[in-house]
């Protein structure tokens, strides 16, 4: 009968998150981390769903949900969006059938590292693959951002691009997104403050700003893309010092709109004091992750103050690889 593994690469935003949902640009690239979705099928017509990095799991049958581990409510929500990603692979092949789904991943989840959207295009592809259905990575891509939508109400759609088609991406809603082809790899740290957070709590606290200041929303919106626009030219120059310092910037319109917190500061400030170009939260804010480019040379030395002050760390490495097959 065979068993499909899928996988797709985590994200950080490297510039231009929340003002990327009101059309403005935003850098994305993948990274070396991963998630894993195994799909089979199953004898009787229910959808399976396991996550083991969430303990979570239980099983669909006709929109009938049925937790068997975890808490049922929260299992639900998060296990909805792969119903979703599954039952659009299932309609194409115009089929109804009973499936395992099981999903395995190394990627901090609720962290602003889009471990939603590499689920859901891992899931996709697994599923896809395992009914020999050849779909491409548009597809893929639409049927994670439909998931997607379910997790965060008005997702922009950069992480199930990114998840999908790997790389660095210049990402904006209206034109859709070019590859970016940096060749250097940038230093960078990304540092987990271990605070769980909702994207779109997030979301729907910059949309309250933007409703009550609107002239003051739009005058940030300009500035967000002027700092995108500028740190294309620096990427493509390699320019660590230039990126570094528009990452600052980026930052302070990130914490004037409020998504910061105390987490994040306290990380940001040390990176910054043991040396770092620049740093900045990534993804949605209001705890999750931050991000910290740093010269070679003091990689190592970041790492370790950020990793002394509390925060899980790592060396992030772009990756080219989007949502791939790994085992048939
Ligand atoms: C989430 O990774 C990035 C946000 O800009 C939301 C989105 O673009 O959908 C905060």
């Amino acid at each position: 009968m065979g068993v499909v593994v899928a996988s797709a690469p985590a994200k950080i935003i490297l510039f231009g998150e929340h003002f990327v949902v009101y059309g403005e640009p935003a850098i994305v690239t993948a990274i070396d981390k991963r998630v894993y979705a195994k799909a089979e099928f199953r004898e009787d017509k229910r959808l399976h769903i396991r996550s083991e990095n969430l303990n979570l799991a239980g099983y669909f049958e006709d929109d009938v949900f049925k937790v068997e581990e975890g808490e049922e409510k929260k299992a639900r929500f998060k296990l909805e969006p792969i119903k979703v990603a599954v039952n659009e692979v299932l309609k194409i092949k115009g089929e109804k059938l009973g499936l395992n789904i099981e999903v395995n991943s190394t990627v901090p989840v609720a962290a602003g590292l889009g471990s939603s959207a590499a689920t859901a295009s891992s899931v996709t592809l697994a599923v896809a693959e395992l009914l020999k259905l050849k779909i491409s990575k548009e597809t893929i891509f639409r049927i994670a951002y439909e998931a997607e939508k379910i997790v965060h109400g008005t997702p922009s759609g950069v992480d199930p691009a990114i998840s999908t088609f790997g790389g660095m991406l210049l990402f904006q809603v209206d034109t859709g997104f070019k590859p970016l082809n940096v060749e250097a790899d940038l230093p960078l740290i990304v540092c987990d403050t271990g605070i769980e957070r909702s994207t779109s709590v997030q979301v729907a606290k910059v949309r309250s700003v933007k409703e009550r200041h609107p002239q003051i929303f739009e005058s940030m919106m300009k500035t967000a893309r002027g700092i995108v626009l500028r740190a294309v030219d620096a990427l493509k120059n390699n320019d660590l010092k230039m990126l570094g310092e528009l990452m600052n910037l980026n930052h302070a319109l990130l914490y004037g709109l409020g998504v910061s917190d105390e987490s994040l500061e306290w990380l940001i400030n040390i990176a910054r004091k043991a040396g770092a170009l620049g740093a900045k939260l990534t993804g949605a804010g209001g705890g999750g992750c931050m991000i910290a480019l740093t010269e070679n040379e003091k990689l190592e030395t970041v790492l370790e103050a950020v990793q002394k002050a509390g925060g899980k760390a790592f060396i992030a490495k772009k990756t080219d690889v989007g949502v791939k097959i790994e085992k048939l």
